[in-house]
């Protein structure tokens, strides 16, 4: 199979390089032919123009930013496109942003890699254990993905937005929950690096815990227990928003995550207070 890119950025190269053991990687495109010509040193492939590129290839990755994906579909419509595959990486986008390729003969689809990509090196490296998130016309993708071994779900064009908003609650409110444990820890003049290290074997052993047993099971502290002084306790010392999130947190935590009656009621009578 011959595949090419276009969008010269972090998933671009990286998803390039990772799949080039197991096609034909043929030629890179970006908007600026210098990352473009970074892309094609890093890869191994040719720089080619547009046209060249989609006669020459049998899948196409439209690998710009989300915003970019619908205007580079549509450069590509003055090409004979039928019978190729377009597909492009964004998690929000389906491939619906593809249409006026299909509407020519093309087959489109999406392909999200569920990893983030900030160092190309190390994303390489990571996408030996990616999910995949396929959408559209999957055929060719799925052979693709046979040969690189990856776990992978096939969503319709209707879960897609909820899948991505998933993936973003699981890795961007993370971050803002270390944010707001780090900025309380620095309030007593513990900073963010000393305190992310102290609370590191207590953010690995509760993943580790969530893995082994479960979001439900892997609860444990003063909401679990129903010990209402200690969380009233807490809550003397935030105010504003951060007092907001965790009477939040907090109350969808009991609602959520604790089945025992007896302590949902005495939790829920102190989050009414
Ligand atoms: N970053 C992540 O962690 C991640 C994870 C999964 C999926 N994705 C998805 O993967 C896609 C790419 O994301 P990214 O993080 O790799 O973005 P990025 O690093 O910003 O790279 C996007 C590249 O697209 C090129 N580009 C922009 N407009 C273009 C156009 N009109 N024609 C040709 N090339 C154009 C830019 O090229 P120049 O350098 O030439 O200007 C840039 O290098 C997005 O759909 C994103 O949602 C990202």
């Amino acid at each position: 199979m011959r595949v090419s890119f276009i969008g010269a950025g972090h998933v671009g190269k990286a998803l390039a390089k990772y799949i080039s053991n197991h096609v034909d990687l043929v030629y890179f495109n970006s908007r600026s032919k210098s990352s473009a010509e970074k892309a094609c040193k890093y890869v191994n492939c040719l720089y080619g123009d547009l046209e060249t590129l989609v006669n020459e290839s049998d899948m196409i990755f439209i690998t710009t930013s989300d915003n970019a994906i619908s205007s580079v579909a549509k450069d590509l419509t003055s090409f004979d496109v039928k019978g190729k595959t377009f597909v492009h990486t964004s998690g929000a986008m389906t491939s619906d942003e593809l249409q006026e390729l299909k509407a020519l003969g093309a087959f489109t689809c999406s392909m999200h890699p569920l990893q983030t990509f900030s160092d190309t090196d190390k994303a390489v490296m990571d996408l030996k254990q990616a999910y995949f998130a396929l959408e559209g016309d999957t055929d060719k993708l799925m052979d693709l993905v046979s040969k690189t071994c990856n776990p992978y779900f096939i969503l319709s064009k209707e879960q897609k937005n909820k899948y991505h908003l998933s993936a973003c609650i699981f890795s961007n409110y993370l971050v803002t929950l270390m944010n707001y444990g780090s900025r309380i820890l620095s309030s007593i003049g513990i900073e963010e690096e000393d305190g992310l290290k102290a609370m590191k074997p207590l953010i690995e052993a509760t993943l580790s815990n969530i893995h082994l047993k479960g979001t439900e099971k892997a609860l444990t502290g003063p909401i679990q227990r129903a010990d209402t002084k200690t969380l009233e306790k807490h809550m003397t010392e935030l105010d504003g928003l951060d007092l907001e999130a965790y009477r939040l947190l907090g109350e969808m935590t009991t609602d959520r995550l604790i089945m025992d009656k007896d302590k949902k009621s005495i939790l829920d009578a102190m989050w009414r207070k």
